[in-house]
């Protein structure tokens, strides 16, 4: 009998259970009623009285062994077992958190985005580091122009020429470059300037460029999306006028002015008592600029227009100082929460 328990307690101890049903095979062999363990005990009575003390020890660590063998196996599988929420509280209200709001500035880009895609403009956006071609000379601006100096651009390297670009026209030859007619799309994006930072200019500021090109787009078309796009923004009785101006890339050109949406163009400290908003630039695409990108102009015109996201948000909201869409004050941010 002696052998035979050094046998069960080697095996035992060296025993791995594959899995719950292996482990259950086990305790039944060993601990069921009829099982070894039984058995074992029963042979004890016939053990020899000088024998006993020795077997009996032998017998009990046996005994010991198989108990915490079946309870580390017990242990191990009803953890695998057990779904990985048990001891949470599933009822538990949860903590209180407050969701973030969108920025006023996407909230009216996305309303811009919005309007335009139901005429079926479609969105495009490119590289804020530009070189002097895309920002400048494919669009026409002759070697003097202003905005090419230090004072109003902020260059990167000179000779060859590389900036932030300073409007989204830049998109518009990046587009053109690629595509081919029919175009119409938008062209949101961050644009940069040297500006000394006030409560109305910012030398970080976003814009739209808008972009048509097809056979026979005429000025009465741009003039109708426009229309189109500020009563969307600004409310049905709002009346729109262009006034003649000057782009190096679009001719003939204009400044579109929307009826002051503050005071219904009675007059306001808004308007300057003018009762109208300046609001976006805009033009015919210059065929220079069509030949610049590889587009015939004789067979295509187009239109072009470019606004700025902040004004057009200073204006729905009537915010009066432009820096606080960059300073990030919770007082400000927070009254836009719930927007979308
Ligand atoms: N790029 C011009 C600006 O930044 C706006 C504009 C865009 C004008 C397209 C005409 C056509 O002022």
């Amino acid at each position: 009998m002696r052998e035979l328990l050094v046998k069960y307690i080697e095996e035992v101890n060296a025993f791995v259970a594959a899995d719950a049903s292996e482990a259950e095979q086990f305790r039944l062999k060993f601990l069921s009623k009829k099982g070894i363990l039984a058995g074992l005990f029963a042979e004890f009575k016939d053990v020899p009285p000088d024998q006993k003390k020795e077997v009996g020890a032998m017998l009990n660590e046996l005994k010991n062994a198989l108990h915490q063998k079946v309870e580390e196996m017990k242990q191990s599988f009803e953890q695998a077992e057990k779904p990985a929420h048990e001891g949470t509280d599933l009822t538990r209200p949860v903590d209180n958190f407050e969701p973030g709001s969108r920025h006023p500035l996407s909230i009216v880009r996305n309303e811009i985005i919005r309007i335009f895609s139901r005429i079926g403009f479609s969105v495009a956006e490119d590289r804020e580091i530009e070189d002097d071609w895309h920002n400048f000379s494919a669009l026409n601006f002759p070697e003097e122009h202003p905005a090419r100096d230090m004072q109003d651009t902020f260059f990167i390297e000179k000779d060859p020429d590389i900036l932030l670009r300073t409007h989204t026209s830049s998109v518009q030859i990046r587009v053109m470059e690629k595509m081919k007619p029919p175009i119409r799309m938008i062209f949101p994006g961050r644009v940069f300037r040297n500006e000394v930072i006030s409560a109305r200019a910012h030398c970080i500021f976003h814009q739209v460029e808008g972009l048509y090109v097809d056979k026979n787009v005429s000025f009465a078309d741009l003039k109708q999306t426009l229309l189109f796009f500020a009563r969307e923004m600004f409310g049905e009785k709002t009346q729109i006028r262009l006034r003649p101006s000057y782009f190096p890339f679009t001719e003939p050109s204009g400044e579109m002015d929307i009826s002051c949406n503050i005071c219904g163009g009675k007059g306001c400290n808004i308007c300057k008592y003018t009762g109208w908003v300046e609001i976006l630039g805009c033009g015919m695409v210059d065929p220079s600029v069509f030949e610049n990108c590889g587009i015939d102009s004789n067979e295509y015109t187009g239109f072009a227009f470019g606004m700025g996201i902040e004004r057009v948000a200073m204006l729905k909201y009537q915010v009066h100082d432009l820096r606080l869409f960059f300073e990030n004050d919770l007082r400000f941010l927070k009254q836009f929460a719930g927007s979308v």
